[in-house]
């Protein structure tokens, strides 16, 4: 093929080269994306894929469309099979449901396109402001540090990280953990992030004490500190302990005042995994019971959940910024940061954590606190767990339902029982109605297993949800489950 010819001087081939033409077609298109959001919950929560939706095999694209044609595709391609977390009824493992002006916040970070890896740019002010924010809340002193991530999962890694280095010496960075005999605990009850992230660190999931739970599914602190003495008899080196606020499966709360006492005594890092609970600081009601967070080394919790800002937002917070940066800083001399110019404005993120390019998410953040304030922010929380107690009550008073687990925060797992249906039967039945449920559109709650039972688990970190969306779902859950024993022999 001729290459065609290039104009050297020409302005950009890739600004649109009709800017109010363009500017039409966004606003359209800013129009669809507000009015899903505001229509959503008046739809199915969630419909089965069609196979043009899954089909891969459309070909590359090498010439372009217009923007409006693919807006159209998202449309109808995308906007009817999304996963349904912006509607009322969606309780599903722990998502956030968006927000409106969360459209607006992700749309400035695409014009505003930073990378903030670091240098000196307003943005990098911002994400400071934020961890500096969050410092405050979690009432933790001058000197800790924060960064902002894409979520709980890679917060937790970068936190045990550090903690390794809390451990082992600063020399583990280029010697590795051979010799270092480090073994962590955290409660069989906690998220699988924690020993995915000794994995990824070479530590191994094997080094992770599994610590059984109390009857509320919180640590039990007493036999924590059994097996800590016996790992330091058999001479190993116990160096961190994750504790959980909220777990995934009922959002209990470990008791995390005597493990940062236990933590103190023996020089062991508290790492807190408070990925939705700990933004129940927002909520004046509920920050009491989060009151000892403020002694952990570090702390890991999501924006995206309980805050609603856009995908994907996480943060880690260190009590010892100073280790936090020497757990993960390198200078090489292309990323020397200068007292004067682009290059200054140190210290920069990337010094404190795994990437180097990312992306302005601390924005959303800012946005969401700015228009919402913390105290609009905190009800919405709360709203969610009084509406989870609702649900619990509900599930008592309902004798063919059967509350599985003490609603202690915003989750509530239950199950329908039947006398002559065995245990095998039963978790069969649970399964089939929560598939039944997200198949027909009604609701998505998820499923788990509590002590070798499936139960219907709902989790309700949703603005939108209304009492009327819970009613609706027992309901269902009663007429769906009668249909099913039915089919059963
Ligand atoms: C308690 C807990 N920890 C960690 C995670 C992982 O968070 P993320 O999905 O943001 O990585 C979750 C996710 O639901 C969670 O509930």
């Amino acid at each position: 093929m001729p290459e065609p010819s290039v104009d050297l001087n020409a302005d950009s081939i890739l600004d649109p080269a009709d800017w109010s033409a363009f500017c039409t077609e966004a606003h359209l298109a800013l129009d669809v994306a507000l009015n899903f959001m505001q229509e959503r919950p008046g739809e199915a929560v969630w419909t089965e894929l069609p196979d043009e939706v899954k089909n891969f095999t459309e070909p590359l694209p090498y010439e372009g469309q217009p923007l409006s044609t693919v807006v159209d595709e998202i449309k109808h391609r995308i906007l009817p099979y999304t996963l349904g977390n912006t509607h009322s009824r969606f309780w599903g493992w722990v998502h956030g449901t968006g927000t409106a002006s969360g459209i607006v916040s992700q749309m400035m970070v695409a014009a505003i396109n930073a990378n903030m890896g670091g240098r000196d740019h307003a943005p990098m002010y911002i994400e400071a402001q934020v961890i500096e924010w969050m410092r405050h809340l979690f009432a933790l002193p001058p000197g800790s540090s924060g960064i902002i991530c894409s979520g709980t999962s890679s917060a937790t890694l970068m936190a045990i990280n550090v903690a390794r280095v809390h451990a082992a010496g600063v020399e583990v960075r280029s010697e590795g953990n051979s010799n270092t005999e480090l073994v962590a605990y955290t409660s069989s009850e906690s998220h699988v992030s924690v020993s995915k992230a000794l994995e990824i660190l070479g530590i191994g999931s094997a080094a992770l004490r599994s610590v059984p739970t109390h009857p509320d599914f919180s640590m039990d602190c007493s036999v924590l500190v059994a097996m800590i003495a016996e790992d330091l008899a058999s001479g190993l080196k116990p160096f961190l302990v994750v504790s959980t606020l909220g777990t995934v499966n009922t959002g209990a709360f470990d008791d995390i005042a005597t493990i940062a006492t236990v933590c103190q005594d023996l020089g062991i890092w508290h790492h807190v995994d408070g990925a939705f609970g700990a933004l129940g600081v927002l909520s004046e009601k509920i920050k009491p019971r989060l009151a000892a967070i403020s002694q952990a080394d570090s702390i890991a919790f999501d924006f995206h959940k309980w805050m609603h800002v856009g995908y994907a937002a996480g943060c880690l917070l260190v009590r010892d910024g100073e280790l936090h940066r020497q757990t993960f800083e390198s200078s090489p001399a292309y990323l020397q940061s200068e007292t004067q110019g682009v290059a200054a404005g140190s210290p920069w993120p990337s010094e404190y954590g795994i990437e180097l390019s990312r992306g302005f998410t601390a924005l959303g953040v800012w946005v969401q606190l700015k228009e919402m304030g913390v105290q609009r922010l905190g009800r919405a929380i709360y709203r969610n767990c009084l509406q989870a107690q609702w649900l619990g009550e509900a599930v008592e008073l309902d004798h063919t339902l059967e509350l599985m687990a003490p609603v202690s925060l915003n989750i509530v797992c239950f199950r329908y029982v039947a006398d002559h249906l065995s245990v095998g039967a039963l978790n069969s039945l649970n399964k089939r109605i929560v598939v039944e449920l997200q198949v027909r559109g009604i609701a998505v709650p998820s499923a788990t297993v509590l002590r070798g039972h499936s139960v219907i688990r709902v989790c309700i970190t949703n603005h939108r949800t209304r009492r009327s969306d819970l009613e609706a779902l027992h309901q269902a859950v009663g007429g769906i489950a009668l249909e099913l024993l039915k089919e059963m022999p």
